[in-house]
């Protein structure tokens, strides 16, 4: 079922996440749901909090429109390990129509359970290893704007407003 993508400011958007205690049925209905939601969007990746359920589940696909899809569904994600540097421009299903250079670690590791309960591991690079840290922030309750400097997050704020009172 495709579930409605909360934007910001909206305050659900900065709560944690639990960990998931164990990998029910429910999980796995969130979890597609989750899919389904981010493939409709389009976008490449969601975190549980974005369709307002606070806990610490998250899909990423950064597959191109031409190739068959990678669903990666990460339960629990961790980062044990990063290295280098990235800054790249990114955006978000929950802030939509803004986008930003973001600095980032280049190369991550991180630790997950996958639906069936098994531990997984990745090392991911490039737009793979943005993926996974946007993500795994999203469960922090961080959004990639909260990573800009004061003054471009003071542009970005002001522009949100003006946006939220034409909407009016
Ligand atoms: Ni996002």
């Amino acid at each position: 079922m495709i579930r409605t993508i909360l934007t910001y400011p909206n305050p659900e958007l900065k709560k944690k996440s639990a960990p998931v205690s164990s990998i029910t049925d429910s999980i796995r209905q969130l979890a597609a749901d989750m899919a389904e939601t981010m493939y409709d969007a389009p976008g490449i990746g969601l975190a549980a909090p974005q369709i307002g359920v606070h806990q610490a589940v998250i899909v990423i696909d950064i597959s191109g429109k031409n190739e068959p899809p990678e669903l990666i569904v990460a339960v629990n994600p961790v980062i044990t390990h990063a290295e280098g540097d990235a800054f790249e421009e990114e955006g978000c299903l929950s802030v939509p129509s803004y986008a930003a250079n973001v600095k980032r670690h280049a190369r991550v590791t991180v630790k997950a359970l996958d639906l069936s309960g098994a531990e997984q591991e990745w090392d991911a690079e490039g737009l793979l290893a943005i993926a996974f840290q946007h993500e795994i922030d999203h469960l922090e309750g961080r959004l990639f704007v909260d990573h800009l400097s004061p003054l471009k997050r003071e542009i970005f704020q002001r522009k949100a407003r003006k946006a939220a009172e034409e909407k009016r």
